[in-house]
Formats: C-alpha cells, sequence, structure tokens
C-alpha cells in the first residue's frame, strides 16, 4: 500500500509549543497500532521555514520518525524554521509555485501551524484544493473559534517570573515599573500575565486609557502606603486620542508593522507627573523564548494528535481548536482575518485598570437571573 504523504510547517513568529505538537503530529501518524484501524499509512516530512519552504524546495524537505523527533517536545522554538512568507502577496504572488510544488513533493496532506497570518494562506490553498488542517500557536491567543493557542501559557509564565525578579529591585528603590509585553491587537498576554504576577496597573488595547488616571491610581497608592508599582502594557494599548506606538513603519508580508514603544512613553509620563522615579522594561522576544510549559506541552499533544485525526477521517480545511474544555476543530475561513479581543465589559475593571474583582454574577447586578 502507497504511504499518505504529510507535510508539516511551522509559519509566523516562534513560541513554545511548536516542536511538541510537531513531535505528537509524527507520533500519531506512524503509531503501529492505529495504522490497522486506519487502514492507511503515513509518512511525514517536515517542511523548513514555513511557507518559505514550499516556494523555494531545494534541501528544505527532512523525513520525520519517532526516533527524531522523540525528544523535541522539550525544546522551544521550532526546530523546522520559521518564516513570515505570504505566497499570496499581491506584491509578488508565489501561489501557484507552492501549489506546484505540493504535487511536485507528493505532499498528499499538509499540516500547517500558524497564527492568522500562516492559517489563512492554509484556507487559500485548501480553497484551491489542497487537503489541509491547521494547528493554532500564538503568544498573543488572538484566534477566533478557540480558547487556546500554543504559546501562550509559556509565555505567561515567562512574564510572570520576570515580574517577580522586578518587584525585589522595584520595592528595594521604590520605583514604578512599566512592563511591555507583546500581543498586537489583543490585551490577553498583558492581562492575564499581569493578573498572574499580581501587576498593579494592566493597560490593554481594548481599552484606551487616560494617562491622568494612571497618575492618580498611583498617587493614590502611594498615598495608601504603596512602596512601589508594577504597571503592565500591551504594546498596541494606547492612551485616549492617541495612536498605536510603532517600531518601525514599513509592513511584514501579511501588512503588520512592529508595535513597541508605549511602555518608555508611560514611564516618562509617569515620572514627570507623580515625581516617582519610574523605569520601563520591554519584555519582547523573551516572551517567545525558552522551553515550552506543561501545558504547552500538553496542548501540543492533543493538538497534534487531533491534527492527525481530521486527516485520518479525510476532514480538511479545519483548524483543530480547543472550546469549552475539549479538542474539536473548526473550518479555517471561519477562523482568520478575525481577532479574539478581551471582552471589557465581562473580563476588565475599567475603574482599576486592571482584571476585574468580581466574576460571577455580572447577570446578577443587573437584577438579572444568571
Ligand atoms: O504574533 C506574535 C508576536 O510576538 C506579536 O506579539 C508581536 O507583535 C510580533 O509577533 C513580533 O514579531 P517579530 O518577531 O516578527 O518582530
Amino acid at each position: 500500500m502507497r504511504k499518505s504523504r504529510i507535510g508539516i510547517l511551522t509559519g509566523g513568529g516562534d513560541c513554545a509549543g511548536l516542536n511538541p505538537a510537531i513531535k505528537w503530529v509524527v507520533k500519531a501518524a506512524l503509531d503501529e497500532r492505529l495504522m490497522a484501524e486506519r487502514g492507511k499509512q503515513y509518512e511525514v516530512v517536515g517542511i523548513h521555514n514555513g511557507w518559505e519552504g514550499l516556494i523555494n524546495i531545494e534541501s528544505s524537505i527532512v523525513p520525520l520518525d519517532e526516533e527524531i523527533v522523540r525528544t523535541w517536545d522539550r525544546y522551544g522554538g521550532t526546530m523546522l524554521g520559521t518564516s513570515r512568507t505570504n505566497p499570496y502577496n499581491a506584491k509578488n504572488d508565489c501561489s501557484k509555485t507552492v501549489i506546484a510544488n505540493i504535487e511536485k513533493l507528493k505532499l498528499d496532506a499538509l499540516v500547517a501551524i500558524g497564527g492568522d497570518d500562516t492559517l489563512s494562506v492554509a484556507s487559500k490553498l485548501s480553497k484551491e484544493g489542497v487537503k489541509i488542517v491547521g494547528i493554532p500557536k500564538t503568544i498573543d491567543k488572538d484566534l477566533c473559534e478557540t480558547d487556546y493557542t500554543l504559546g501562550f501559557e509559556t509565555a505567561v509564565e515567562v512574564i510572570t517570573e520576570e515580574i517577580d525578579r522586578l518587584r525585589t529591585t522595584a520595592g528595594s528603590h521604590g520605583r514604578i515599573f512599566i512592563v511591555e509585553t507583546m500581543g498586537r491587537d489583543a490585551g490577553w498576554l498583558a492581562l492575564e500575565g499581569g493578573e498572574s504576577s499580581g501587576a498593579f496597573i494592566i493597560l490593554i488595547p481594548e481599552c484606551d486609557f487616560s494617562i491622568e488616571k494612571v497618575n492618580n491610581l498611583v498617587m493614590e497608592a502611594r498615598e495608601a502606603g504603596m512602596r512601589y508599582e508594577i504597571i503592565v502594557v500591551a504594546e498596541g494599548a494606547k492612551p485616549t486620542g492617541g495612536t498605536q506606538f510603532l517600531k518601525e513603519s514599513c509592513e511584514d508580508a501579511f501588512g503588520h508593522k512592529r508595535l513597541g514603544g508605549i511602555g518608555e512613553l508611560l514611564a516618562a509620563e509617569i515620572q514627570q507627573a507623580t515625581k516617582i522615579e519610574t523605569r520601563s522594561i520591554n519584555l519582547s522576544h523573551l516572551q517567545r523564548g525558552g522551553t515550552p510549559c506543561a501545558y504547552d506541552r500538553r496542548m501540543g499533544r492533543y493538538f497534534g494528535i487531533a491534527a492527525v485525526d481530521l486527516l485520518t477521517h479525510n476532514r480538511y480545511g479545519l483548524m483543530v481548536c480547543y472550546r469549552n474544555g475539549k479538542v474539536t476543530s473548526s473550518p479555517l475561513e471561519n477562523v482568520i482575518g478575525r481577532t479574539n479581543r478581551v471582552n471589557i465589559e465581562t473580563q476588565y475593571d475599567v475603574d482599576r485598570y486592571n482584571g476585574r474583582h468580581t466574576i460571577i454574577g455580572k447577570e446578577m447586578h443587573s437584577g438579572k437571573p444568571e
């Protein structure tokens, strides 16, 4: 029997959790016990550097087996490499080359692990007849249709650990520390990283903030005896009436500008207004680094296995997802081009600029039964 050939790639920004997912696609596909049940045999090849590896195929393909990937789930980043290459970039459309190369490489199906950009390419290829399934990853957790995206929890761990370190020095010097996190237009990383580390203020893109109000909150805290403050700000947050801060004005192949710099501005403004020494730190790519936490290893495993399950049942054009405590799937076209953002009505406290202090019973306060 001819083996069905699965190609697997990772695209977009790297993060922890990619290698566990790759490992489990390989292990689930090559599982001896399942082979008989499936009536299908697989081989798996890795594709280097995301979609770039299907444009220039010379030396971009590597056979994968259980021995090769055995220890991969312990490592961060992606052993396959990644890129932000967009084959459907209007300035240089290479999508026909990608489709021709998929045939040339005799790939029967593809597993694409990525965020909105990578999966938007997957969705377009699927519409052109490529048999493809997606696995969600991004530290931003901004994909729709899924409650989890690989890399998020490890990034939250990094934020928490770094803030723990900052607390001792902030306390010793009585300083304010501004910690800038990634996350693009979604505030999940800042909010959940800030909640995990007990930050005093958390500023997110979903709620424009007043610098005056931030200053007032700080002064009130000092008057109440607080010795130092940790303020977490998402790279995409902005003051009321202002615009997002850009590191560079040029765009990547998917049209994204690089955000960053709000932390420094905020530190300068707070210091000037409160006369309290204020420093800023941008956690930047540290949030994407390090070994995957236990949760990312487990979710990478479940997502990898689920991707192979979908292929086994000839279900394509779908993204594996995690919803309401279950691993399931959703059409790629329902995922892409939308952003999953923090709901400030139910998940944010606009008066404290922080996570909510009540969770159950919002409806109760408005007189509606729960
Ligand atoms: O989407 C993941 C992410 O880390 C964002 O949070 C951040 O804005 C962006 O990627 C940074 O991308 P790059 O590593 O290409 O600068």
